[in-house]
């Protein structure tokens, strides 16, 4: 077992700790222990990563109380309120109370699942996190949204749900795919462009170890993308202001994740693509130098981003757009970089600009003349 690093959480009294380490998910008990008084447990997982790591979580629980497995249908499609009624109708056929604890182990989908199920039964019950994608370590575990896709429109239907605690083991990335952990990697290289143009530089001088997975690097990497989280949502829980940031990439990403759903384009990657083009929308209204918008673009192509996509009318993309926002009650909404590590939000960009981006997408090539 290697040693384990803790990072706060601020929050006054919903406050918790991230537990980092490389390999101790079958130590974790202890800090569940301290982290919740519960000594019921109702784990949730699906079959694939429950089949890898389950035992090492139950175990771990069962030293502390008793626990309850269910699992779910895995993916994305089954983030929905079928999932949601059968994970709350396993709960109160096990009869757990107020006073149980549910324990998630698995990527994004069953962190969101899980976290609004704790939400909603019994008025709310304490949840704890362990995020098994690079994904789910660096963005989906911290910081308490929670939410199913609903009536087509992603993360419609949530609330707002802290953990008691999140349990975060590197070692468990080793058997993502290598789609999957590429795809991690876009929310990564969004802490360096919103906060940090120092963390930026140390991606771009470690892509071969990061690729490799490199455990040291892969810790710090996590490490560094978490303490970035968590200092933003301690200062905006509720997404009143600044947490907003961390939607950089995701206004276009999101019209791209759905415009090519069919195709299969998963959410890291189309946020990589949304990231490039916010940096270009930035250097094209003048609030950044070409080169942000370059290093963003030459670091994602060297992490594997932004491989070609298939072509697809931008009419389609840019209905996509309006349609998401729409459904939220909202206008579209930029986050732009004035430069690297430092972000700010615009409310509305020019049609004709938006169509200028999704055409460089597609053709690097095209220069500003194009501009139509
Ligand atoms: N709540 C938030 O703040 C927040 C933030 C970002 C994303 N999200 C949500 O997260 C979801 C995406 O998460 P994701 O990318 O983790 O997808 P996911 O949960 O669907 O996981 C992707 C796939 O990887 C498999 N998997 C998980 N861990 C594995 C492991 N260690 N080894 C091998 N396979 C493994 C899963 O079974 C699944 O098939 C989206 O629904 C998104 O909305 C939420
Ligand atoms: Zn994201």
């Amino acid at each position: 077992m290697s040693s384990i690093e803790s990072l706060k959480v601020s929050l006054g009294k919903r406050s918790y700790s991230i537990h980092l380490g490389h390999h101790w998910l079958a130590d974790g008990g202890r800090h569940v222990g301290r982290a919740t008084t519960s000594r019921r447990f109702f784990l949730l997982s699906v079959a694939k990563v429950h089949a890898l790591y389950g035992r090492r979580i139950e175990k771990a629980l069962r030293g502390l109380g008793q626990v309850s497995t269910y699992l779910m249908p895995d993916g994305e499609r089954a983030k929905n309120e079928r999932t949601l009624l059968a994970i709350l109708r396993a709960m109160a056929s096990h009869g757990l109370q107020r006073d149980a604890c549910l324990v998630t182990l698995g990527g994004g989908v069953v962190g969101d699942m899980g976290g609004l199920a704790s939400a909603l039964y019994m008025r709310g019950i304490d949840v704890v996190h362990c995020p098994t994608t690079l994904l789910a370590q660096v963005d989906a575990s911290v910081g308490g949204k929670t939410a199913i896709d609903f009536e087509g429109v992603k993360n419609l239907v949530g609330a707002f749900h802290q953990p008691k605690a999140v349990l975060l083991d590197t070692a468990l990335l080793d058997s993502l795919t290598e789609r999957q952990y590429r795809s991690g990697l876009a929310e990564v290289v969004k802490y360096g462009v919103i906060r940090d143009a120092d963390f930026f530089a140390w991606l771009e001088d470690n892509v071969d170890a990061i690729l490799r997975r490199d455990p040291a690097i892969v810790a710090r990497m996590v490490r560094r993308s978490c303490e970035i989280k968590a200092e933003v949502v301690s200062a905006d829980e509720l997404e009143l202001g600044a947490r907003a940031h961390l939607n950089f990439g995701h206004t276009l990403g999101h019209a791209l994740e759905s415009a090519y759903d069919d195709w299969g384009l998963q959410h890291g990657e189309a946020v990589a693509y949304g990231m490039w083009a916010a940096g270009l929308l930035s250097w094209r209204l003048r609030w950044c130098r070409s080169e942000v918008p370059e290093r963003i673009e030459l670091l994602l192509r060297r992490l594997g981003l932004l491989r070609p996509l298939p072509p697809l009318s931008e009419s389609r993309i840019l209905r996509s757009l309006l349609l998401d926002k729409k459904a939220k009650g909202g206008e579209a909404q930029f986050v732009l970089t004035r430069k690297m590590g430092i972000v700010s939000i615009r409310s509305s960009v020019q049609k004709s600009l938006l169509g200028w981006v999704l055409r460089r997408l597609r053709h690097p090539k095209i220069d500003v003349s194009d501009l139509s």
